[in-house]
């Protein structure tokens, strides 16, 4: 799996976005170790605070199915469904890829369909001086 062919199942995935609230659409898709890939979208709710990100719904599905070791996400998001610039991850999401992932894992956030373009990150770059599972051994 190529990071473009990543990058377009994210994109694809923001077709599934539930969002009648704040129209925007986000996707992504996550890479795991062993080659699978597991998609999200958001999912919004009328009492607000139960809306999950993309990237937390392709987690909890992947970590649902027994994955637990990951090597990127890609990212892509936008009102009405239009990538008009990067959508990063918030960071509550950012917390959870910590519980999961090293600092080295990556984090694409797509910022333009066509032409596909995409900056990569890693972890620690987004989250430094995170609080991780190893201060709770
Ligand atoms: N959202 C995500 O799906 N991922 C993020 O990392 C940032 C925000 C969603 C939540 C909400 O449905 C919409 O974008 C606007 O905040």
């Amino acid at each position: 799996m190529t990071n473009e062919e990543l990058c377009l199942r994210a994109i694809d995935a923001m077709d599934l976005a539930y969002v009648p609230y704040s129209g925007y659409h986000v996707g992504a898709a996550l890479l795991c170790e062993d080659g699978t890939v597991y998609t999200g979208c958001n999912i919004e709710n009328a009492s607000y605070t139960p809306t999950v990100c993309a990237e937390r719904t392709a987690f909890f599905k992947a970590v649902s199915e027994g994955k637990r070791r990951f090597t990127r996400i890609a990212v892509a998001g936008g009102k009405d469904g239009q990538i008009v610039g990067a959508f990063p991850p918030c960071g509550v999401c950012r917390q959870v890829m910590s519980e999961f992932c090293e600092d080295s894992f990556e984090i694409l956030v797509i910022r333009s369909k066509t032409p596909l373009l995409y900056d990569v990150f890693t972890l620690n770059d987004l989250l430094p001086l995170r609080f991780s599972p190893s201060y709770l051994k």
